[in-house]
């Protein structure tokens, strides 16, 4: 165990970090247009659910193991429950490669959308064309070229370690990011369309719901909280033994859901009042985020033409904060493991990782073989296999992992202390038995159906 261990200062200062993992992508470009291709309402339910019922508790149970190992995921689950469990940190790594190798494609659009909303800033704002989004996405050079750069600046940071710069500026970003984001939606919901949007979120109609729309939702919750790889495991090795590992929990579930919600209002408001742009985000629901937003602060918003510039910035900060705690999940091990130098590890894994990023930037539309690639059924091009693999099979695997491990073989007593309480209560029993029986019989069976092929019709 090492010794005077790095702590976070506050339970703010984790919460924080923490959340700024947690928000990203996930919330302001995934959960908006899968929410939409899942017809809102029952969709929006089961993933309530899962982040309550799975969510939450699997996070406690990640942060437990951090703070009780007192490392990182792979040697925590190692300390803790001998060799054969760092298995769950392994399959954490392997996730997190996944997943950073097409989140870079994303995050590179915020600074295409940076970059178009400064040149709409100055000459004026002139609604694309429907097919513009289509155009851009399959432009193989300009995709690779600013997934390179998204690239780059993670692995910049990482390299000069996450402390002092990212942490600071995250904490500086994150607020201002939810103040616009709430004047974004103050000023969407005085438009015609936030009856039929808010009735879409919040009107459940399970007949509606696609039948592999309660993987997906699941899938969203594990990708949304940054569970199931291991991350919640190394930040949890930094909190505070006085700290409340439930209260800290608990608010970086209810930052995280806000956000996804607040951007779900926004955007499908604006869809429903803006004449053509149903027609220009068919085909493209992924470009959501990227297609929707700028209509309203170039038509609707006082101080649009300086707010929208600033709001992508935003947007690849929160995108930014994600990479490299993914990058760093990565990276870290290389250098525990391997002895690796800091310098070393982050070229390898950039380098390895960034080939995993070509074929998912070309599977856009820029290279046919890879935008027609399809390994579950439905899903086309590399990206979104790649994603649909890690959110919907890694994930949900690793979390599977670390419930089993807390719930029955960490030892009651372990756990108890851990979450501070004093005897073994009805909370307790609680947190034990969604642990032990709840949780991972909800992943079982969800894994079982996709696995056997049944659908859910
Ligand atoms: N949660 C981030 C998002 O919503 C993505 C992310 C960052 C992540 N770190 C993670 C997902 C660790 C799973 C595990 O955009």
């Amino acid at each position: 165990m090492a010794m005077g261990r790095a702590q976070w200062g506050s339970k703010l200062g984790f919460v924080m970090a923490a959340s700024g993992s947690a928000v990203g992508l996930g919330n302001l470009w995934k959960f908006p247009y899968i929410t939409w291709e899942n017809n809102g309402g029952a969709f929006v339910i089961v993933y309530l659910a899962a982040v309550l019922i799975l969510g939450l508790p699997i996070m406690m149970a990640e942060i437990l193991v951090g703070r009780r190992a007192q490392q990182s995921a792979v040697p925590a689950f190692e300390a803790l429950g001998g060799r054969g469990w760092s298995i769950v940190g392994w399959l954490g790594v392997l996730a997190g490669a996944v997943i950073l190798s097409y989140y870079t494609v994303i995050a590179g659009w915020s600074i295409s959308s940076f970059v178009q909303c400064l040149g709409w800033s100055f000459n004026g704002y002139a609604a694309p064309s429907a097919d513009a989004f289509d155009k851009f996405l399959a432009n193989g050079p300009l995709q690779l070229g600013l997934t390179a750069v998204f690239t780059i600046l993670t692995a910049v940071i990482v390299y000069r370690g996450i402390g002092g710069g990212i942490e600071l500026a995250t904490k500086i970003m994150m607020p201002v990011l939810i103040i616009i984001l709430l004047y974004l939606v103050g000023t969407a919901l005085t438009m015609e369309g936030r009856g039929q949007a808010l009735s879409m979120i919040f009107t459940p109609n399970f007949s509606e719901l696609p039948p592999q729309g309660v993987l997906l939702a699941v899938g969203q919750a594990f990708f949304s909280l940054s569970l199931g790889l291991g991350a919640m495991v190394a930040y949890g090795s930094y909190i505070g033994k006085k700290e409340s590992i439930f209260g800290s929990a608990l608010w970086v579930v209810i930052l995280d859901t806000g956000f996804a919600l607040l951007a779900c209002i926004a955007m499908f408001t604006i869809i429903f009042s803006v004449p053509d742009l149903q027609g220009r985000l068919s085909g493209s629901t992924v470009g959501m985020l990227f297609i929707t937003l700028p209509d309203l602060f170039y038509t609707k918003m006082p101080g649009g033409a300086v707010l929208a510039p600033a709001f992508f910035i935003l947007v690849g900060f929160a995108a930014l904060s994600s990479t490299i705690s993914l990058g760093e999940v990565v990276t870290s091990l290389m250098i525990d493991r391997r002895g690796w130098s800091r310098p070393k590890a982050v070229i390898v894994c950039s380098g390895v990782i960034f080939v995993g990023s070509i074929f998912a930037a070309l599977s856009l539309g820029a290279v046919d073989s890879l935008s027609s690639f399809e390994l579950f059924e439905g899903k086309k091009g590399v990206l979104s296999n790649l994603d649909h693999l890690a959110a919907n099979w890694l994930l949900p695997l690793g979390g599977l992992g670390t419930t089993v491990f807390v719930g029955w073989f960490l030892g009651k007593e372990n756990i108890r202390e851990e979450l501070g309480f004093t005897r073994q209560g009805i909370y307790f029993a609680m947190f034990l038995w969604s642990l032990r029986v709840i949780a991972p019989i909800a992943i079982l069976i969800l894994l079982g159906f996709v696995i056997s092929g049944r659908d859910f019709s």
